[in-house]
């Protein structure tokens, strides 16, 4: 049994059971060409059975990498951008603790935006610490990635001489091309491979995001076993009595053909931050094509009760929720008791936050739908690698057949390419002086 569980019941004011099930057999047909590779971006299905593929020995060889870089370094810099970025910033930030730092290298991310100050205060601080860093980029020369590397490099060559930086430097890139891949090579980095048919937003569970996550001290075997576990039930049948990414992919799709065109992932818990702005990605970038797509928006609950719930309430009807719960947080703690009853809160002493925030759930799941926003959820068991590897390869399944519903390559990205070569003409980058 998974340790996540889905639930329609607020969406069925719009989406009818029936209207639900009218869908199963396409469903079924597309499980089918997704597991024989027929359907659109079939070059990318590696993700698919990624978790069944992984060999102890890559994970033997992750986990001795890990011990060799802590053992060098207090500060672990990992550069990347999209989905060479967010997935191990989910994992970390969804997994260790908020404010006690985890035993090992203190994780910085770079190359995540071009911003002078956030790099400039990022080398500022790295100046006395012991230092690795990790390049990870499947393409080897996506800009942001690309120049933070290269003042880290000039950092780390200034601070320790090439040979050592040498030692320092781990690069996770594509298996067999790439500028990166050169440069890893003739440097005598280490090198870890990304395969070839895994693209950036689905390669959480590759070396992209296992180096990063274990560096923090989680644990990926765990990790894995939890994707292998979802893998192994979504992949057996695409029933939706069974297979629950799927069920939450057509209500998804039927909530979409309704008019409600945003999709707002809403979290009452604070360490879900990231896996929002992962999940974000996977859909934008899978899902919005050819004048068609959900937007993805994100909210952290309560905190945003109180700014956009207003805009939730009574704004522009075109959007549902999906609340992403977790059924356990990993500490309980309780309102006290004390003498000085001014504050008001007598009638909540002893109740625990959970409690609280449960109730503050509840009364905005009704009030919502009341202002004509059904919500769907998502309910985690709990704050572990092994669960959050179930919830990884979870949210892949569902958005994957939701973007084949809607006969979108949900691997391809042709929109982001745009900006780029736009940005390379006006940086006037040899060979794109004239533009599109
Ligand atoms: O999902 C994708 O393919 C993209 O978002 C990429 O992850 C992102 O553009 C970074 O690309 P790269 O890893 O090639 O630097």
């Amino acid at each position: 049994m998974i340790d996540i569980t889905f639930n329609d019941d607020n969406a069925k004011s719009l989406v009818s059971e029936l209207e639900v099930n009218s869908l199963q057999t396409r469903v079924d047909c597309l499980h089918a060409d997704l597991e024989s590779g027929r359907g659109q971006g079939s070059d990318y299905l590696g993700w698919l059975h990624l978790p069944s593929r992984t060999s102890p020995s890559l994970l033997n060889l992750i986990s001795s990498t890990k011990k060799e870089i802590s053992d060098q370094c207090d500060a672990f810099v990992c550069v990347g951008i999209g989905g060479s970025y967010l997935g191990a910033r989910a994992a970390i930030s969804f997994l260790n603790p908020v404010f006690r730092s985890h035993a090992g290298p203190d994780i910085y991310f770079a190359g995540q935006n071009l911003c002078s100050d956030y790099h400039a205060d990022l080398l500022e601080n790295l100046a006395n610490r012991d230092v690795c860093v990790n390049m990870i980029s499947k393409s080897g020369t996506t800009m942001e990635p690309a120049i933070a590397f290269r003042l880290l490099r000039n950092f780390m060559e200034k601070k320790y001489g090439k040979e050592e930086s040498r030692r320092r430097i781990v690069v996770t890139t594509d298996s067999q091309k790439g500028v990166l891949y050169s440069l890893a090579k003739e440097e005598g980095y280490k090198l870890f491979e990304i395969p070839n048919n895994v693209g950036g937003r689905f390669s959480v569970l590759t070396p992209v995001g296992l180096l990063p996550i274990a560096m923090a001290g989680i644990n990926i075997h765990d990790l894995i076993e939890g994707a292998l576990l979802t893998e192994n039930v979504l992949t057996k049948t695409s029933d939706f009595s069974k297979n629950i990414a799927y069920l939450y992919a057509v209500n998804r799709h039927l909530l979409f053909r309704k008019g409600k065109a945003i999709e707002l992932m809403a979290t009452f818990n604070h360490s879900f931050k990231y896996i929002l702005e992962w999940w974000k990605q996977l859909v934008g970038e899978s899902e919005g094509k050819k004048g068609k797509g959900i937007f993805p928006g994100s909210v952290q609950y309560t905190t945003d009760l109180h700014s956009l719930g207003q805009w939730v309430q009574e704004g522009s009807r075109n959007l549902f929720e999906t609340f992403l719960l977790l059924e356990k947080s990993k500490q309980v703690i309780e309102i006290p008791s004390i003498n000085d009853k001014r504050d008001g809160l007598e009638y909540l002493e002893g109740k625990s936050l959970d409690f609280v925030n449960d109730k503050a759930y509840k009364g905005s799941v009704a009030a919502h739908l009341e202002g004509e926003v059904p919500s769907l959820a998502i309910t985690l068991k709990e704050r572990s690698a092994y669960n959050l590897g179930q919830l990884f390869y979870f949210f892949e399944r569902a958005v994957a057949m939701t973007a084949y519903l809607s006969e979108v390559n949900p691997f391809n990205q042709p929109g982001v390419d745009f900006y780029k070569e736009n940005m390379f003409t006006l940086l006037k980058k040899p060979g794109y002086e004239k533009g599109k």
